[in-house]
């Protein structure tokens, strides 16, 4: 197994701790021990031993009790949306098999998927159309040989999403065809206006949602995800784990726990932060009207941003961390060039700093 470099990972990791202004973020400014624990004291006698391997029955009911039709049994913990991805997809797919993603996207999938050594087909939303899906582009991509058709909902990068009926559709799609739907809902409840996206989980049996508290809720250090899937998919994802994690971080599956009881007050939290930061960069996009174009997010911190500069994506992004100290995300990253993912939920001073800096370097460019 040979796994493509995932480039926006490798960026991130590489500099998100260097750089004085990080807009490359795509969640919420997170919330601090305090906030998402009120009673730290009652942590102090928990005892640190190797949390059960599948997560905890409570934590796994409370993750169910947001996926119609999942009962505990439905649910694996996982450590972050990523070790869920990994392992949904590392126990379904074989060297030769065709994987079929809706692009853009996170380009996580899209590298186990090559890694595994499957064949990736993309099927592109329609930016002409607002980052919609083009349901005809799909029926024509899934056929009986597509082992698994990956998507992300709400969208990352384009911060779209799917209407019930589109979730529907998409879903029915798969279904004709006898393959696996592998629905990546990181962004799930971080809707700025619209109200909750609606999961793909249960609309068949061969779909697995991916999901995590890294987004909506804040709490990307927790690093805890999980999988919602037919109870064979949890059995076989869950003897893969033996082989990466064992088990979720106790401490972290504890603080999980706690979050995920007060849901609704977090969820709140993001739509109110998306709200409040959404105008900041809204207005400086307007500010440039003549070499933007972009759609208003409708979840997640993050807008993509189509451009006229004179520049490819990678380089100007380059340019803008090391002569700049900013970082936003170059469309290069997700296989579409002159575009820039920039994410807003960043605590304000950091969102107009890094702004003002992209301007200077936009100034630098001209000159
Ligand atoms: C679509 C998507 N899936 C998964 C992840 C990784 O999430 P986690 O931090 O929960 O591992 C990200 C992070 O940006 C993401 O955008």
């Amino acid at each position: 197994m040979r796994f493509p470099e995932f480039s926006m990972e490798r960026m991130q990791s590489t500099w998100e701790h260097r750089v004085k202004y990080d807009l490359s973020e795509s969640g919420l400014e997170a919330l601090t021990l305090e906030d998402a624990v009120r009673d730290l004291d009652a942590l102090r006698t928990e005892r640190l031993g190797y949390a059960n391997g599948m997560g905890r029955d409570q934590t796994r009911a409370l993750v169910a009790a947001f996926h119609p039709e999942a009962t505990r049994d439905n649910v694996l913990i996982t450590t972050g949306t990523s070790e869920a991805n990994f392992l949904a997809l590392a126990t379904l797919v074989e060297p030769g098999d065709e994987v079929v993603i809706v692009m853009p996207s996170y380009m996580q999938l899209h590298g186990i998927a090559r890694g595994l050594g499957a064949k990736v087909k993309e099927v592109w939303l329609r930016e002409e159309w607002g980052w919609r899906i083009d349901l005809d582009a799909l029926r024509a991509a899934v056929t009986p040989r597509t082992k698994v058709v990956c998507i992300c909902n709400p969208n990352n990068p384009t911060g779209q999403l799917l209407t019930a009926a589109e979730v529907l559709d998409v879903a029915t799609i798969v279904e004709g065809q006898g393959g696996w739907l592998l629905a990546d809902e990181v962004y799930r409840g971080a809707e700025r206006v619209a109200p909750e996206t609606a999961t793909f989980y249960g609309h068949h049996d061969r779909i697995i949602v991916t999901g995590g508290l890294s987004k909506a809720y804040g709490l990307p250090g927790l690093r805890i995800g999980w999988i919602v899937a037919p109870p064979e998919r949890i059995a076989a994802t869950w003897a893969m784990k033996d082989y990466t994690t064992i088990a979720p971080a106790t401490l972290s599956e504890l603080l999980a726990e706690i979050a995920l009881a007060r849901r609704e007050q977090l969820l709140k939290r993001a739509r109110y932060l998306l709200n409040e930061r959404w105008p900041i960069l809204e207005s400086w996009a307007a500010a440039h009207a003549q070499e933007l174009h972009w759609v208003a997010p409708a979840a997640g911190a993050i807008c993509f941003f189509g451009y006229s500069f004179p520049i490819e994506s990678a380089e100007f992004v380059d340019r803008l961390i090391k002569e700049w100290g900013t970082m936003v995300v170059p469309g290069a990253h997700f296989n579409a060039e002159r575009h820039l993912r920039i994410g807003f939920g960043m605590p304000t001073r950091t969102l107009r700093g890094g702004l003002e800096a992209i301007d200077r370097a936009l100034v630098a460019l001209a000159d």
